[in-house]
């Protein structure tokens, strides 16, 4: 990482009170985590901070509720799975963010080596404000400030941007390596880069496309997004998912991808079924004869290799979003297989390779190379405005 942010090692912890953002905006169902993925990345940056008899106070948002004390959305319901995964006991700290002194007192009096975690920072309306006054309050709380939320990084939040430049701050382990990552990446990567971009929406990733072009060498465009592009460039979609009032955003993207150099790389081929459900009939056809009643749900073995001969082609991969339907069989087969050779050459050491996003994480789970890419990231907004290249505010808080 460039030397533009303070890192753990160089903020004092011996006996200090440690704030440290986490985002520990996890799924639970019934009371229960159901992924501790984002919990396990903490781990490292929580031991580091007990091992040096710090006290690690744990700030995070959970879910959207609104700025109102909401007990559906309190955060004691994740003290169990953080306790798991740190192998420690985990305090809970119930505030409403506007009176501190009780907050104060539970953490003057936990030893010093304790983990604690403070009630949800949105149960006040403050923390979405950025709030300066509820920052204060929050860093009366703490000597010094660690962020290791990067899917968090993209709210200017009281607890991820102002609370930031009112302490010593530093960029947490789990913080650092993603955006030593991120830097591997996109930042200064090993070229030629390929960008996979998929997904059901060019709308909702107008930007990314708009930056990946002027950045990589091969843009290749899959999901639903590339019935848009298809649509754009004359062929017939059928009843595919397209959004045809977006042809001319489309059409901008590729003239922009010719400007830069950027190949853009559509599907040619594309399975097609007649209903939106699991172990229907289907049929593959090119894509310059889709069936008018059919809909595409996933990129063909001819397009799968294409891909794959880019991938062989690349030194460095950015992956966001799915190639099909990859939820249903067997609409999964392009994505698991562009997954799988991506994971393959990372694992002989010709690949660097990178994903993030909500759906992308589930769908290389789903291929069973989670752990087989150089990294993946477990944010969803932050890891798409990072790809979009726009600043993200926790991470701008943390420059030196
Ligand atoms: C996430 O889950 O992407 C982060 O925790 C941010 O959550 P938010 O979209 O509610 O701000």
């Amino acid at each position: 990482m460039t030397a533009t942010f303070k890192t753990l090692d160089e903020l004092d912890l011996a006996n200090k009170r440690v704030l440290l953002r986490a985002d520990l905006n996890v799924p639970v169902a019934d009371g229960k985590v159901t992924d501790a993925t984002r919990i396990e990345r903490l781990v490292p940056t929580i031991r580091e901070i007990v091992k040096k008899d710090g006290k690690a106070i744990l700030l995070s948002h959970f879910g959207r509720p609104k700025g109102k004390v909401d007990a559906e959305f309190s955060l004691e319901q994740v003290c169990e799975a953080v306790a798991n995964a740190t192998g420690h006991p985990v305090g809970f700290v119930a505030t409403d963010w506007t009176e501190m002194s009780d907050a104060q007192k539970a953490i003057e009096s936990a030893p010093a080596g304790s983990v604690l975690i403070l009630e949800n920072t949105r149960f006040h309306p403050g923390e979405e404000a950025n709030d300066p006054e509820l920052a204060k309050r929050m860093a009366s709380l703490g000597d010094v400030y660690v962020n290791d939320a990067f899917s968090a990084a993209h709210r200017a939040h009281a607890s991820t941007e102002a609370l930031a430049r009112l302490l010593p701050a530093a960029a947490g382990l789990a913080m650092q390596a993603e955006l030593e990552a991120l830097e591997a990446g996109l930042g200064k990567p090993k070229k030629p880069v390929v960008a996979i971009v998929g997904g059901a929406k060019v709308s909702s990733k107008i930007d990314l496309l708009e930056n990946l072009v002027t950045k990589v060498d091969a843009l290749v465009i899959g999901g639903g997004m590339a019935n848009t592009f298809l649509h754009a460039q004359g062929y017939g979609v059928g009843k595919s998912l397209a959004e045809k009032d977006l042809a001319e955003t489309a059409l901008r993207i590729m003239d922009k991808a010719i400007d830069s150099g950027c190949a853009i790389i559509l599907p040619i081929d594309a399975v097609v079924a007649w209903h939106f459900k699991a172990d229907t009939p289907t049929r593959l056809y090119g894509v310059d004869a889709i069936d008018k009643d059919g809909m595409i749900l996933d990129i063909g073995p001819s397009s799968i290799e294409r891909i794959q001969g880019a991938i062989d082609d690349a030194n460095t991969v950015v992956w966001n979003g799915p190639m099909g339907a990859f939820e249903m069989n067997p609409f999964d087969a392009g994505t698991v297989a562009i997954a799988k050779h991506a994971a393959k050459r990372t694992h002989d050491g010709k690949l660097v390779s990178v994903a993030g996003g909500g759906d992308t994480v589930a769908a290389l789970a789903h291929a069973g190379v989670k752990d087989a890419f150089t990294y993946v990231s477990t944010a969803g907004g932050a890891f798409l405005e990072w790809m979009e290249g726009k600043p993200l505010p926790g991470v701008e808080a943390l420059k030196k």
